[in-house]
């Protein structure tokens, strides 16, 4: 089982509940949060999380897990997904086993959104579900 879970939200994801709420559902990311958190440490998991609308932000955040004990991490990059190399590098670096999470099915969307660079290093990918694809990986990482 996973000790020490990082999750990491990617940019525009700080909007959610109020954006585009067909799309993304009406939760806002601070419920989500609250409620992984609470999965983790009623498991005696320690629990960090991060939303970045940066891609170094993210990148740092990832580099920094490589020597912070960290040994799980969720990942919805949102938009970077489907463009950055240098968080896929970065994952890659610290190899610490990792779930990609969308809330959208981003295969049911534009093209563009159908792309990954993160997936094939993923233990799992979890798309369409909305906030319980989040639980889902904390789930399998409280496992893992
Ligand atoms: C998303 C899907 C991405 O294509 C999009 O850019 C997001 C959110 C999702 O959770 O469904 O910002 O990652």
């Amino acid at each position: 089982m996973a000790q020490h879970i990082l999750v990491l939200h990617g940019p525009n994801l700080n909007l959610l509940g109020t954006r585009e709420p067909a799309v993304y559902g009406r939760r806002t990311l601070a419920e989500i949060d609250r409620r992984l958190r609470q999965l983790a440490t009623e498991a005696g998991a320690q629990y960090a999380s991060l939303q970045s609308n940066q891609e170094g932000g993210l990148v740092d955040r990832i580099q920094a897990a490589a020597t912070d004990g960290t040994d799980f991490i969720i990942i919805n990059a949102a938009a970077y997904t489907h463009t950055s190399i240098a968080i896929r590098d970065a994952l890659a670096a610290v190899a610490i086993q990792f779930v990609e999470v969308h809330l959208s099915n981003v295969h049911r969307r534009e093209s563009f959104r159908h792309v990954s660079y993160l997936s094939d290093l993923a233990q799992g990918v979890i798309v369409g579900l909305g906030a319980f694809g989040y639980e889902a990986a904390m789930r399998y990482a409280l496992t893992a």
